[in-house]
């Protein structure tokens, strides 16, 4: 099984929240290896960069706004299948939906602040590693 890394964001309404350690936990709980975690503010224009699939989409100014509003905890994880497992943990976009026992599931309610970010596919992952923590992808 080959080793993945994936990264997973802890948005500004998990961290206002205090659920930086819950979100940590359930991932290092489930065997994941954290290989980078930073505390960090984003600038618009990294925003723009990492969102930038979705510049079409009529909420890409509130997703914009909404994740750079306040601090965000940053982090890579690596494990066997690590994209799929945090997804997996993570829960469906829309948190309404989103299975209990998943982190979307158990704390959020609305889809604008549903809470972690993580990536969607390993070539994602890579982007998204390389645009985050430069070299660690
Ligand atoms: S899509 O349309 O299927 O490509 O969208 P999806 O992959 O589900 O979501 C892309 C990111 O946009 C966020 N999102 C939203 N934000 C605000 N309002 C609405 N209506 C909305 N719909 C989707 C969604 O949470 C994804 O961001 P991340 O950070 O990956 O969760």
């Amino acid at each position: 099984m080959s080793v993945e890394r994936t990264l997973v964001l802890v948005k500004p309404d998990g961290v206002s929240r205090g659920l930086v350690g819950e979100v940590v936990g359930r991932l290092e709980r489930k065997g994941l290896t954290l290989v980078a975690l930073e505390l960090r503010t984003l600038q618009r224009s990294v925003a723009e960069t990492h969102y930038g699939e979705h510049a079409a989409k009529p909420f890409f100014g509130e997703l914009v706004d909404f994740i750079v509003s306040g601090p965000l905890v940053a982090l890579v994880a690596e494990g066997p299948r690590a994209v799929e497992a945090a997804r997996g943990l993570i829960g469906a976009t829309d948190p309404v939906k989103a299975t209990p026992g998943s982190l979307r599931g158990d704390y959020a309610l609305e889809i604008g602040q549903n809470l972690v970010h993580g990536s969607d596919s390993p070539e994602s992952a890579k982007r998204e590693i390389d645009l985050f923590f430069p070299g660690l992808s």
